[in-house]
């Protein structure tokens, strides 16, 4: 696993550097292997790189028709429910590319309970991505909380201990709601995963994460840490410095 840590001076510039790692990813590994599995975030970072995404020179420069799309966390509320991450990615981005919306495999919110959601949503992702015992992910983006939270991995949650399934359900964050995630495991499966962390309520958060004791279950991000993968932290000043 390699690690780099990018400090750019702005929130504009992580969200322009975000949407060029993802370009350069998305081609490479529509390249290698013709398409590109990419799990998204929910958060207001991600929510301003949705947007960046979807204008010049990235809506051009991404390959999106060999796109896949899920989401590494989503709240338990309906499809049109304003705290829908997925909601939030279509309006912002989705609706606004050439996305086959065959390749966008939303949270099926509309099961009955999150457990009966996060077992239908590890099917759909077996049923893309067959064959291996943990799907790799090209690209996984995350935030990370104040908390040490990141997707839906909340502090001393049971969803932080899950080794065998792919996703799980949670309850937790704001708003507090309950929550589909993906674990550890499959996270860690990712061949790049890509840190999105903003703004100086962040700065405390960021430096135990990297540099304090580890205690994964205590800080579910400081357990991101892929087999193979590499891992890119991008944080704009405030966010690396307080
Ligand atoms: C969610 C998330 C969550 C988020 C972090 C950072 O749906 O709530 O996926 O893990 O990414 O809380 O969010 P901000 O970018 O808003 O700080």
């Amino acid at each position: 696993m390699a690690t780099m840590v990018c400090v750019v001076p702005t929130q504009g510039d992580l969200i322009d550097a975000a949407a060029v790692c993802i370009a350069s990813t998305a081609r490479e590994a529509v390249r290698r292997r013709g398409r590109c599995l990419i799990a998204l975030s929910g958060g207001r970072t991600a929510a301003a790189l949705y947007a960046r995404l979807a204008t010049a020179p990235f809506r051009r420069a991404i390959p999106w028709t060999r796109l896949h799309i899920f989401w590494g966390d989503e709240r338990f509320v309906p499809a049109a429910h304003a705290a829908s991450n997925v909601r939030l990615a279509r309006t912002r981005l989705l609706s606004r590319v050439p996305i086959p919306p065959q390749h966008v495999h939303p949270v099926p919110v509309e099961c009955a309970t999150p457990q009966a959601a996060a077992a239908a949503y590890e099917r759909a992702i077996r049923r893309v991505a067959p064959g291996r015992a943990i799907p790799a992910f090209d690209l996984v983006l995350l935030g990370l909380g104040e908390d040490g939270h990141t997707a839906s991995l909340f502090p001393r949650s049971a969803a932080v201990r899950a080794r065998r399934r792919l996703v799980a359900a949670a309850v937790g964050g704001a708003p507090r709601l309950p929550r589909v995630t993906f674990t550890l495991p499959l996270v860690n499966q990712a061949r790049r995963i890509l840190w999105l962390v903003s703004g100086l309520r962040k700065s405390a958060i960021v430096g135990r994460v990297l540099d304090g004791p580890f205690h994964p279950r205590r800080l579910p991000a400081q357990g991101v840490r892929p087999r193979r993968g590499d891992v890119i932290w991008l944080l704009d000043r405030a966010a690396a410095h307080g």
